[in-house]
This record gives C-alpha cells, structure tokens and sequence, in this order.
C-alpha cells in the first residue's frame, strides 16, 4: 500500500486508473475515509471484502460523481427521492433504491436494490470523474475500517486498520481529518414512504421538512442486511458506558460545557454538536491508543445530528 500525503490532480488520476487496473484506493469522502474499488469488478470488489473482513452479503455503496449519473445504477426513483437527490446531493446521503442492471449481486448482497451517494469532499470528487473518464461507472466504498470497528476520519486511521491487508499497488489519499465525521445519512427509497435505516448529519427534520412526509425511522430492521444494523458495531476496543458514573482513570467524552469528573480523562469537550460528531470516531481511537478499558460518554440531548451521534453511541455500546 502506498500512501499519498499530496493528492495533487495527478495523484488522483494515478489512484483513478490504479482503480481501472482493479486495485483498491482508499479515499477521503466528508463523512469517513472509504475504502474504493470498481464497481463492476467483481474481483476488485471481492478483495474489498476481503481486506475489511466483512461478510459478503452485506451489500456497499457505490459513489457517483454527480446526480445525473443516477440512472445509471437506479430504476423507479419516486418523485420523493428525487427531491432528496436535487437538495442534498453532493453530500453527506445515501439511498437505497430499485437497481438497474449495472449493479450486480456481488455489489448489492443479492438484493435487487442498491445504494448510491454523490460525495461533495473535493479529492473524492476529482478521483469519480477522473475514474469516469477513463470509462468507469462508479466506485464501490464502503468505510476503510475492519468490519465491526470505528470508521476512519484520518488518512493515519485508515492505514492503522488496513495497512496490514492492504497490497503494494493500493493507494491511500489523503485528504485531511474529515469534516462531518460520521457516516451518511442512509435512506430506503424503494417505497412510498422513505424510511431512515441509518441516521446522520442529513437529518430527519430535513427530510421531512423538504419532501412533506414523514419518513419512517428504522434502524433496527433486520431484514435489510445493513452491517450497521448489527447490534454492536462502530465499537472501539474500550467498552463504551453512555450511563452511571464515570470512574476514575476511565475516558470521558461529553459537551465542553460539562466538567470533567475528578479522575477521568478527557478525551473529547465538543463545543457544539456538529463537533461532537466531527471529533467522536478519534477521541474512541485515543482511547483504544492509550488502552483505555472503558469510555464515559455524556450523549447529547435533542434531534438533528444528535439523533445520529446517539445511534452510533448506542451501538457502540452494544
Ligand atoms: O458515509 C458513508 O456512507 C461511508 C462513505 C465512505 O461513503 N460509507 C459507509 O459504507 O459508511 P459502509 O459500507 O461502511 O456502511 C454502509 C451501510 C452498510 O451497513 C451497508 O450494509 C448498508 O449501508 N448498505 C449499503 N447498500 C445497501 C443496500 N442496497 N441496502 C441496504 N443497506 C445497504
Ligand atoms: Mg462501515
């Protein structure tokens, strides 16, 4: 694996046709760093699994460069998701909707749906349309973690947990810590009614506030294999405690306007909740890089974007 600390435009069209030639790049995207591969290689795609250690039925998301390129993965988009798609895309959103013939069942986990997201980081987005310029459709990534860990928010992360897996023709981008620092907001657009399978920084109120209905919140649902549905996922080593007392020589993470309690160490002080989302993924790895046994966190109250630093708090915890 090799990293690239400059990501100058011809860096990004080296790691584009390196993803052509069926290697793995790994890339910064304004949620997580994403782990990259063609999304019509099935052999690329297969290594993706591979080197994350992720079951293959739990299907990836495939990155387009902008919204038009939709129809090309997508059937059947409803006048709903396409509001979402006008609003929100390039950005922090994925949906999940009724697949064309384009993704196949080794990208979708055998459903007949698949999910798509325009990135708006800038590196990501230079590396998609320098992809589709050489002639491909559009890159498979989900987050550069081992499955079942946190996801990357730093280039040092992604090689941490990949670098070992990863072989000497990979890339790694580096684009800087990333700006939202948790995963897109996931939503099922193959009914009438959205419903919310992962929450994140494009929140509920939005959706609902932009598309006039109310979209159904269902993180729990088991029948779609969504990997983050797991009951314990995004978890570091150190157990996560989101109630009861913070002990001594425990990590604590809470807004900046709560103390410190006498002997626990401060591993984050957020000063807003965009913060506390930006920031939660590496105050988890500090904890894991000093042993720490246990984290005290302190979540936040309220809707929006602490709906979503909630949900992965939870599951954290298991
Ligand atoms: O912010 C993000 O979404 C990042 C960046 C890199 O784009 N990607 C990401 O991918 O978080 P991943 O695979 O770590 O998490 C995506 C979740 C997984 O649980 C996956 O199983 C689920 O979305 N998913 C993907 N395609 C799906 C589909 N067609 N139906 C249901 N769930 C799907
Ligand atoms: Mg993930």
């Amino acid at each position: 694996m090799r990293k690239i600390s400059t990501s100058t435009q011809s860096d990004i069209k080296k790691a584009a046709k390196a993803l052509l030639d069926g290697s793995l790049v790994a890339f910064p995207t304004e949620t997580v760093y994403g782990l990259g591969a063609d999304a019509t290689n099935p052999e690329a795609v297969s290594r993706v699994y591979s080197v994350k250690g992720r079951p293959t039925d739990h299907p990836l998301i495939v990155h387009i460069s902008s919204k038009e390129l939709i129809k090309d993965w997508a059937i059947d988009i409803p006048s709903y998701a396409q509001k979402l798609v006008k609003n929100f895309w390039p950005g922090p959103m994925t949906l999940i909707l009724r697949r064309s013939d384009l993704a196949k069942d080794f990208i979708t986990g055998g459903q007949d749906n698949v999910g798509l997201r325009v990135p708006a980081q800038p590196i990501a987005q230079t590396l998609l349309r320098e992809f589709e310029k050489l002639g491909g459709s559009g890159i498979a990534a989900p987050s550069a973690n081992r499955f079942g860990a946190v996801s990357p928010t730093t280039v040092e992360a992604v090689q941490e947990d990949l670098g070992q897996y990863l072989d000497s023709k990979d890339l790694v981008l580096d684009g800087g810590p990333s700006l939202v620092g948790i995963e897109s907001t996931i939503i099922d657009c193959t009914n009438e009614i959205p419903m919310i399978l992962r929450p994140g920084s494009i929140t509920t109120e939005m959706i609902q506030k932009l598309i006039e209905k109310k979209p159904i919140i269902n993180v729990t649902n088991t029948l779609i294999r969504a990997s983050g549905m797991l009951p314990v996922h995004y978890a570091p080593n150190a157990k996560i405690k989101i109630s009861g007392v913070t002990n001594a020589g425990e990590g604590f993470i809470a807004l900046s306007n709560i103390p410190t309690p006498a002997g626990a160490i401060r591993l984050a002080a957020p000063n807003n909740l965009e913060e506390f989302a930006k920031i939660l993924y590496s105050a988890f790895r500090t904890a894991d890089i000093h042993g720490l046994s246990t984290i005290s966190v302190i979540p936040p109250n309220g809707d929006g974007i602490a709906h979503a630093i909630r949900d992965r708090l939870n599951k954290a915890s298991g």
